[in-house]
């Protein structure tokens, strides 16, 4: 069974179709399947959002599609930017911009704890949904390190570690990060719902 995924996200595409491939599962892009739309993320939760790009997704492609909605929630910051990630502090910033942004905000803050949170939703044309969820603890570093990954990679330090998340190798990454442990919750799910003759 081939898997649509929702996301136009560069950055998560490499990673959850590596993810996924190493598992078993085969995936096509949005661009390979030339939909090209922009999906409102008026949800209030991870859950909500990855729901909401699923559906517009599955309804195009008529495949079962898979849709990832994560973010950073920093305790000193009461949770925030959490599901509005991607846009923090403002329309139209780049990744370094938006993560320095961050690093000034919590500046002179002790507390550096936080962590990545990643929802899966996929949605079957028969309207059958699965939902898994991943995190990743640890810690806002004081400067940008590191050249891999995405987004807010190069100021994220997971617990046990002492470079950041755009230090680490994919491999490395994939292996603790919330769309790697969301994204293998997602498959075991898959198996249990064969497995079950649930009819996906
Ligand atoms: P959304 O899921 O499309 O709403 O966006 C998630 C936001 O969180 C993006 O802006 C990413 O920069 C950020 N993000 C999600 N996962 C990661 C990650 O693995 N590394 C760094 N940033 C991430």
């Amino acid at each position: 069974m081939k898997f649509a995924l929702a996301t136009a996200n560069k950055g998560k595409i490499e990673e959850m179709r590596n993810i996924l491939s190493s598992l078993g599962i085969e995936v096509v892009t949005r661009d390979e399947l030339d939909i090209d739309i922009e999906i409102e993320e008026t949800g209030t939760t991870f859950a909500e959002n990855a729901r909401l790009k699923a559906i517009a997704i599955c309804k195009l492609s008529n495949m079962p599609s898979i849709a990832d909605d994560s973010g950073l929630v920093v305790d000193a910051l009461n949770g925030e930017p959490g599901v509005y990630t991607s846009s923090y502090g403002g329309e139209n910033l780049t990744a370094k911009e938006r993560y320095e942004y961050l690093l000034e905000n919590m500046k002179n803050m002790e507390q550096k704890s936080a962590k990545f949170v990643c929802n899966i939703v996929c949605v079957f044309p028969s309207g059958k949904e699965l939902i898994a969820t991943g995190e990743c603890n640890g810690s806002i570093a004081t400067i940008p390190i590191g050249e891999s990954g995405f987004g807010y990679d190069p100021i994220f330090i997971p617990d046990g570690y002492k470079k950041t998340m755009a230090e680490l190798s994919s491999d490395e990454k994939n292996a603790i990060s919330h769309r790697g442990k969301a994204l293998n919750n997602f498959v075991e799910l898959l198996r249990l719902s064969k497995a079950s003759g649930e009819c996906v």
